[in-house]
């Protein structure tokens, strides 16, 4: 049964550390508890899985559904492979380490990265050339309606950079409740180390033939010198996707700031770090009130103690203005605004 509390602070349930807070809130265990409100209730709820991806601007008036759905299974096994189902409720990098313990490889470059692993799909998290798509094998989730247990394979999540199905047309629909991932057994890992940073780590390491635990150890270190922890910083990793834009554009800038970082994508679009043209506006470190761009990676918007999500949302948008004024690019947010 899904007990429910009245008048809860999500201040320790949001990595942004935004004091804001729920009119009702209760935990989810199980499939079935959530099967069984559903059908009782009939009542919009707001899910909430490590709130790692979120800026609350304002209280939420109606029921959060905190995601506390755990268990990791192994669910089949091949030569080379195997299946393993995760309930969305678990950490997700608490899950990178317990495959790198099995010596199971796939998901050791997205270590670190917080929230749940129920919140992974949902905007396809990447990092250091993996995204979770080059893993999934399928999910199944709750209709927040009917209540019916539905599974979407790899093409059903339409997973796109930082996006899928559930962000678009399904939006809101669905409670992610399981996620089932294929990773590689011992002896047939595809190791990923074609980002640079790694490399420079093993080489200082003299590790010639790294093991998925080397690439895990490597990318841990890589982002705790780069990100801030939000036990000690509220944040939410990059606030902003990393804009495409179109090769004209491109060429233009290109001639204009000669030193632009740039990513092809295709033969007509180009990728640039958002947190290049954040610190080329003299965002990088800059701080208002009780909120600032991060002084390491200015991608990352981070509140220095009490700032109100309004307040983070304003740094946002100045951000915004700022680089369109200089590169007449439109910044998106990568964190869902509430
Ligand atoms: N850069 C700057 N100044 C900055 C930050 C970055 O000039 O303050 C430039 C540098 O040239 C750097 C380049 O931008 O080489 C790329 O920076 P970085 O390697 O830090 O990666 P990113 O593109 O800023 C993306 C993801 C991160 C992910 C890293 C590594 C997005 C929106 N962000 O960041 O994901 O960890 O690549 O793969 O795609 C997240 O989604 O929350 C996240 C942290």
């Amino acid at each position: 049964m899904i007990k429910i509390e009245k008048y809860t602070s999500l201040k320790k349930f949001n990595t942004f550390g935004i004091d804001a807070s729920a009119q009702q809130f209760g935990l989810v265990e199980s499939v079935e508890d959530l099967q069984n409100f559903i059908h009782q209730k009939q009542q919009t709820f707001f899910i909430l899985g490590g709130g790692s991806n979120i800026l609350l601007t304002q209280d939420i008036q109606g029921l959060v559904l905190k995601n506390e759905i755990k268990g990791i299974e192994l669910v089949e096994e091949h030569k080379e492979s195997c299946t393993v189902a995760v309930g969305s409720g678990e950490n997700w990098h608490q899950f990178v380490l317990w495959t790198i313990e099995h010596n199971l490889g796939g998901i050791e470059n997205l270590s670190l990265i917080p929230g749940t692993v129920g919140a992974a799909p949902i905007q396809n998290i990447g990092a250091y050339g993996v995204e979770l798509k080059d893993v999934f094998e399928r999910l199944e989730a709750v209709h927040l309606q009917t209540g019916e247990l539905h599974t979407f394979d790899l093409n059903d999540c339409q997973f796109d950079y930082r996006m899928s199905v559930f962000k678009k047309k399904y939006k809101g629909l669905f409670f992610i409740t399981k996620v089932f991932v294929k990773l590689s057994k011992k002896g047939f890992h595809q190791i990923n180390i074609n980002y640079g940073a790694i490399q420079k780590i093993l080489q200082e390491k003299n590790i010639q033939n790294p093991t998925i635990k080397n690439v895990s150890d490597a990318i841990i270190a890589i982002r705790s010198a780069k990100l801030p922890d939000p036990k000690v910083l509220g944040n939410s990793g990059s606030f902003f996707k990393n804009p495409i834009i179109e090769q004209n554009h491109f060429l233009k800038l290109q001639k204009a700031f000669p030193d632009i970082v740039f990513y092809k994508v295709s033969e007509d679009q180009v990728k640039i770090p958002a947190g290049w043209l954040i610190e080329q506006c003299g965002w990088k470190g800059k701080t208002i009130g009780e909120v600032a761009c991060y002084e390491k990676q200015a991608l990352v918007i981070v509140n220095l103690g009490e700032a109100t999500g309004f307040e983070v949302q304003n740094h946002a948008q100045k951000v915004m203005d700022s680089v369109f004024q200089k590169f007449g690019i439109v910044l998106e947010p990568e964190v869902n605004i509430i």
